[in-house]
């Protein structure tokens, strides 16, 4: 048995378990000031972010990109099974070769595929088939989901809650992204599975969602939508019933 930590709670550990790796201290991050203030600071720059649908063709430094996925890969995960792979499109023959099957695909979905109830949640934001984007952004980024945990030292192949993960992890990407001055747009062609084939990924590999990341085009403009006040997405549980009566 061991026991570390400071003057909180200490974990009873039993080092019998033969999977388990060594626990070290927790080291939380120390805000500047008011916890308050700062998760006010956070969340005003959270909200400043937009997805948007018209790229500067400047380019960005992979190194930003790098570091953008490796902050999105500190992701909590169902059994710590990371189960996303991102791969990183640059190159302007495969952004093209993922344009047109998107668009293919978006053609249908509008012609077609979609419900109308969808087409009439769509219309306020002005999308169509057409999506120059993904020749413009410098970079596209294709989050795919494994569905078998690959790792030569994995304690088994299989992999939990991997939506819910790879979800996370998306979104840590996309606050990172921001946090860099970089713009992303959340983007799911419908369906996506020309992905795998056109960036020869495995079958296990599942395409999630494609992130075209770039610098915003000069005077880009974006729908002016509304988020839900704070009061229609909260609901509290705060006060024990009084067990004294
Ligand atoms: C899972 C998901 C899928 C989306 N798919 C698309 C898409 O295929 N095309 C698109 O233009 N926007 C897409 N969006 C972007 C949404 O339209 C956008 O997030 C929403 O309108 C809110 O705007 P905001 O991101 O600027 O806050 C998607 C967003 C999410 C979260």
């Amino acid at each position: 048995m061991a026991c570390h930590g400071g003057s909180g709670y200490c974990a009873t550990l039993d080092s019998s378990m033969s999977n388990s790796p060594p626990f070290i201290p927790f080291e939380p991050i120390q805000p500047d000031g008011d916890p308050l203030e700062a998760v006010e600071a956070f969340r005003d720059v959270l909200a400043q972010r937009r997805s948007i649908r018209h790229f500067s063709t400047k380019p960005v430094d992979l190194a930003i990109i790098d570091s953008i996925i490796a902050a999105a890969g500190t992701a909590p995960s169902g059994a710590n099974k990371q189960p996303w792979r991102f791969v990183v499109v640059g190159d302007q023959a495969t952004k093209r070769r993922i344009r047109e099957a998107a668009e293919n695909e978006e053609r249908a979905f509008y012609e077609h595929r979609a419900s109308s109830d969808w087409l009439e949640d769509l219309a306020p934001l002005q999308t169509g088939p057409e999506k120059p984007f993904l020749e413009e952004a410098p970079w596209l980024i294709v989050v795919f989901k494994l569905m078998r945990d690959d790792r030569a030292n994995a304690v088994s192949e299989r992999v939990y809650y991997v939506n819910e993960s790879v979800g996370i992890a998306t979104g840590m990407l996309l606050a990172a992204a921001q946090h860099a001055g970089l713009a992303t747009l959340t983007h799911t062609p419908s369906p996506m599975g020309f992905l795998r084939e056109v960036l020869g990924r495995p079958e296990y590999e599942r395409p999630y969602v494609l992130i075209p990341i770039g610098w915003p085009a000069e005077a880009c403009l974006v729908p002016d939508i509304e988020r839900k006040p704070l009061k229609e997405i909260m609901v509290v549980h705060q006060h024990d019933e009084d067990q004294s009566t």
